[in-house]
């Protein structure tokens, strides 16, 4: 019989780009404060990209980051995927193709997902079965964002808590369980579409002078109605996963939610009975950069020495579509 094969993050890396963007910047431009953005969302800054930079540059560089800490190159890569909800081009060609050339990876699939915030989990799913498949031995799973390019820097309920960023990861394979992605939850529920959306220059409402004068190309959020699902989905999420592996959640190293609200995170945490420093936090610093957000966290716990190889991480993420998904998972990288 032939050897089980599981699927293994085997590393991580992410690119945060320099420019900081402070709650003080923003009253500049709109009618807020440093106050009620940190008391409502804990964002106190977030990073936004150069304008000449786009999401694949930003994936490019955790990328290639993610590739030397898992001692592989470029040409080992077997394929190329990207959860990203601000792609460099509106319809083609994929951010995963630009970045696949930026790395010199040239024959090897290459293709974007549209999950909003729970995009990387979406792609943990979708590459866990490809590895386990035998499709594939080495999968590149990118979650990156310039969220600041699809932002209405007129509007204050949203223009506060987006930022840019990118994290990417090794997923390869393991003969351990122990060392696997041992189950990823997917979900989604189209009835509240409009709870998060572009409205505007897709197929629904085409690119016109209208579309632009009401400035329908940006995120548009009903924040109030998605804060109370976020909090009771991403807590019922955790409860299923753990009951459906038989773990208790003293077997979890570090909780790593989706970073989009800081009262977000603390009701979950304190709903689920996680100690504050099992909890991974970036959103003060880095504000919601969606499919990015959980990478870049795991990035930011491993560039602390807080996450080592055996570690046991439980992914949690929450966004638009509405999609939601969960993932119980060891590190295994060096
Ligand atoms: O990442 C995917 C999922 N996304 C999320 O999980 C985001 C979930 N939602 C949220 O994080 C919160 O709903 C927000 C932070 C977006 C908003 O907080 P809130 O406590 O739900 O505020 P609200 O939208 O109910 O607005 C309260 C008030 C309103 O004024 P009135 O109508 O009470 O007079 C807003 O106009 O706050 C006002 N407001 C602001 N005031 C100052 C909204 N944005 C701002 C602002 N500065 N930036």
């Amino acid at each position: 019989m032939e050897k089980l094969i599981y699927a293994s993050l085997k590393s991580i890396g992410a690119y945060i780009p320099s420019k900081i963007v402070t709650n003080d910047d923003l009253s500049k431009i709109v009618d807020t404060s440093d106050e009620w953005i940190t008391k409502r969302t804990g964002i106190k800054e977030r990073r936004f990209a150069e304008k000449n930079e786009a999401t694949s540059d930003l994936a490019t560089k955790a990328a290639k980051l993610a590739i030397a800490r898992a001692n592989l190159k470029p040409s080992d890569i077997d394929a190329i995927i990207v959860a990203t909800i601000s792609p460099d081009y509106f319809c083609m060609p994929s951010t995963a193709c630009v970045v696949a050339h930026n790395l010199g990876i040239i024959g090897k699939p290459a293709f974007d997902i549209s999950a909003a915030c729970s995009g990387f989990i979406y792609l943990i799913y979708l590459a866990k079965s490809l590895i386990e498949s035998r499709a594939h031995k080495n999968i590149l799973v990118i979650g990156a964002e310039k969220l600041s390019s699809i932002t209405d820097m007129q509007d204050r309920s949203t223009c506060i808590l987006f930022g840019d960023g990118a994290g990417a990861v090794v997923i390869g394979t393991t003969d351990d369980k122990n060392l696997s992605i041992l189950d990823v939850n997917c979900a989604s529920n189209g009835q509240y579409q409009d709870f998060l959306m572009t409205p505007g220059c897709g197929s629904r409402n085409p690119t016109n002078d209208k579309v632009l004068q009401e400035r329908l190309q940006f995120i548009k959020m009903k924040g109030n109605e998605i804060f109370k699902l976020a909090v009771k989905t991403l807590t019922q999420d955790v409860v299923e996963i753990l009951e459906k592996n038989a773990l208790s959640k003293d077997s979890i190293d570090f909780f790593i939610p989706h970073q989009a609200n800081l009262r977000i995170i603390s009701a979950v945490g304190e709903a689920l009975g996680f100690p504050k420093e099992k909890i991974a936090l970036t959103v003060q610093k880095y504000g919601n950069t969606s499919a990015a957000s959980i990478p870049m966290a795991i990035n930011e716990l491993y560039e602390e020495g807080r996450i080592k190889q055996g570690s046991k991480l439980l992914l949690d993420a929450f966004g638009g579509g509405l999609t939601w998904g969960s993932a119980i998972l060891a590190f295994n990288g060096q």
